[in-house]
């Protein structure tokens, strides 16, 4: 099938950016995924991953915030996503900042985003999650509303209420669009936060995954006190990460000074350097999850053999449109071949072996 997207991306690109993927949404819940798309190949087999005892047919996931209220996790899956990831969501329904709050940096193959949470809370993601089928792996991201007393409490009501309908958890700490949530990723918070939602996973939900999202802006004591945290803490994993409220000076486009977080190719290095950090200091004991400025295979293949058991990508897709899903697994396919790994399992982290971070760490006594 050919790839219509380059056809279409010019009438996309003529709508305000929010306008542009509602009209998205509404298609893919038509079922034009497919034609846009050019999908349908099965993937190739060294893809194949089996973590936390769920089978990923491939490690390329769509990350949260395209699809914030499960309204298409499987034509995601359907375009050949490994995984999808729906939310955030907030407990209470709340309307996220002013419009407009999407900004496209075509220059730049970057997004500014301040949507701030929007969301119509649990109640319509709860009752999506419950009539589908369940065939492949949805994860569920859980944030706080804005006006709320108590965050830690959202959260806790989030992994409550959602419970077996998730096939993973993550509790999202990093959007820098919801004033003090970022805090939350203090040592001192932190650890309560942590113990309380694997406390409430266990009740509801034992044996499902939680992960963390962290964001790329973490001072280096912040990125050592998450490490130390999160192996004692029973999470299962890491996001590595969230958008960045730095501005390189590299960005062209007349709306890098527009405020909120910066996705797309600009935190492709920074997310990919904190990646590899938190697989070092973590001595690759915990799975991570990879996401950041990904718009090919190449960097795909960077995140895992820095550390990436699995990774995601958003703003690529608005760029290139859903056949960048085919061309990233058909070309990690070549690139594992190349490399001499049968598998995916056996390239992740080889970026550290050589130089030995993490057997050094093993080896060296607590
Ligand atoms: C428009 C937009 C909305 C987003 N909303 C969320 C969100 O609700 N929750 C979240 O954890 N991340 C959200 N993100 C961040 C992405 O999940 C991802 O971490 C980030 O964009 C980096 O990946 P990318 O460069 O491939 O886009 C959003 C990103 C964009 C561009």
């Amino acid at each position: 099938m050919p790839d219509l997207y380059p056809l279409i991306r010019p009438l996309l690109g003529a709508l305000p950016a929010e306008g542009a993927h509602r009209l998205t949404l509404t298609a893919l819940k038509w079922g034009v995924g497919g034609l846009i798309a050019g999908s349908g190949e099965p993937d190739p087999p060294n893809l194949k991953q089996t973590l936390w005892g769920r089978e990923f047919p491939n490690p390329i996931g769509i990350a949260a915030g395209f699809d914030k209220e499960a309204e298409v996790p499987d034509a995601m899956l359907r375009l050949g996503f490994g995984f999808a990831e729906t939310g955030t969501v907030t407990p209470r329904p709340q309307p996220g900042n002013k419009k407009p709050r999407i900004f496209r940096l075509y220059e730049d193959g970057a997004v500014i985003n301040r949507l701030g949470f929007n969301s119509r809370g649990l109640e319509p993601t709860l009752a999506r999650l419950r009539t589908r089928r369940r065939i492949g792996v949805v994860g569920v991201n859980l944030g706080k509303n804005r006006d709320s007393e108590d965050p830690v409490a959202d959260y806790v009501e989030g992994v409550r209420r959602v419970g077996r309908l998730a096939d993973y958890f993550v509790i999202n700490v990093s959007s820098p669009n919801t004033p003090g949530l970022r805090d939350l990723q203090r040592r001192e918070i932190l650890g309560d936060l942590l113990r309380q939602v694997v406390t409430a996973r266990d009740d509801t939900a034992p044996g499902t995954p939680l992960l963390v999202k962290i964001a790329p802006d973490l001072k280096p004591g912040e990125r050592t006190d998450i490490a130390d945290l999160a192996g004692p803490s029973g999470i299962d994993g890491i996001i590595v990460a969230n958008t960045t409220i730095a501005r390189p000076p590299t960005l062209r486009s007349a709306a890098a000074r527009e405020a909120g977080g910066l996705s797309g190719k600009p935190l492709f290095a920074p997310s990919t350097a904190l990646l590899s950090e938190i697989y070092r200091l973590t001595g690759g004991t915990m799975p991570l999850v990879g996401v950041g400025g990904i718009a090919s295979a190449e960097d795909a293949y960077a995140k895992i053999r820095a550390g990436a058991s699995l990774v995601q990508l958003y703003t690529a897709l608005i760029f290139e449109g859903p056949a960048l899903v085919g061309r990233i697994k058909r070309g990690l396919a070549e690139l594992l071949r190349r490399d001499g790994f049968s598998s995916i399992t056996e390239a992740i982290g080889a970026d550290h072996v050589l130089g030995s971070p993490v057997q050094q760490q093993a080896s060296s006594p607590a």
